[in-house]
């Protein structure tokens, strides 16, 4: 079977037994149904195969990593000091390189998911107004690319021209400076593998299949140009104070 057929197959599978498992008020939409049901039943499929492909696997992984030693920060003690309380195990040793991909491919579907639903609204509500953008983010804006809308042209051709599955994002770099670059499958800007030098993830677009295919098909163009109007300004301005603090967990929440 194509690869095409095989994601709506799979797709139409899940949205039946997403559909099926949600509770009545779920599936109508907060608030009665602001949305049609079935941009909630397609955002539901999203929620459910990330839960099924990105966090059991991350947790399956997690799991048996540990089953070999973890690297940790160096310790101001020796690594046996604690026993009997806690076993000197617990402090030594290396990620298995088995499962390295396993966490960069799940661990980051989770963060990079995280990200992804704080920084939308819902279509013309307040937090969606380009007023809510900070004077600091206003400047970072202008700087790197003359304008807002420049900027969100550029992260719609990054997910457009994205070859398969992956990423669109806005990240700042350690001097406050914006760039937009698009990552395969769940790669972020964050990892060692992507990045040239840090930079911190402000705005997400997602641009996997998964994302759009049940409502809008193959054009993902049309998606990513409908989603431009769901950015929270208010989160992304936020998001931006915390990258140029280091606070991640502001961003995506703790992993
Ligand atoms: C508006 O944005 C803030 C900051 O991200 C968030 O806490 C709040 O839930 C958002 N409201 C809506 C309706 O999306």
């Amino acid at each position: 079977m194509a690869a095409a057929n095989r994601l709506i197959v799979l797709t139409g599978l899940v949205a039946l037994v997403a559909a099926a498992a949600l509770p009545p008020a779920v599936a109508a939409g907060p608030g009665g149904g602001d949305l049609p049901a079935a941009d909630w039943a397609a955002a539901a499929v999203h929620y459910r195969l990330l839960l099924e492909e990105a966090l059991l696997p991350l947790k399956r992984a997690l799991l048996q990593s540990v089953q070999g030693p973890l690297v940790l920060e160096p310790l101001p003690y020796s690594d046996d000091a604690l026993q009997p309380v806690i076993s000197a195990k617990v402090g030594r040793g290396t990620l298995p390189s088995d499962k390295e991909e396993s966490i960069r491919n799940n661990g980051g579907g989770h963060w990079n998911h995280q990200l992804f639903w704080r920084v939308m609204s819902p279509p013309g509500s307040a937090n969606t107004s380009r007023d809510n953008i900070s004077p600091q983010l206003e400047a970072a804006i202008v700087g790197a690319f003359g304008s807002v809308d420049q900027m969100l042209s550029s992260l719609k051709a990054a997910g457009d021209s994205r070859f398969g599955s992956g990423w669109s994002w806005v990240c700042a770099a350690g001097d406050g400076g914006l760039r937009v670059l698009s990552t395969p499958n769940q790669d972020n800007p964050l990892m060692a593998v992507v990045r040239p030098q840090p930079c911190v993830p402000i705005v997400g677009l997602d641009v996997w299949e998964h994302a759009y295919y049940l409502q809008y098909g193959p054009k993902r163009g049309d998606y990513t140009s409908a989603w431009l109007e769901l950015v929270n300004w208010k989160q992304v301005s936020a998001n931006y104070d915390a990258a140029r603090r280091g606070d991640l967990a502001a961003i995506a929440g703790a992993v």
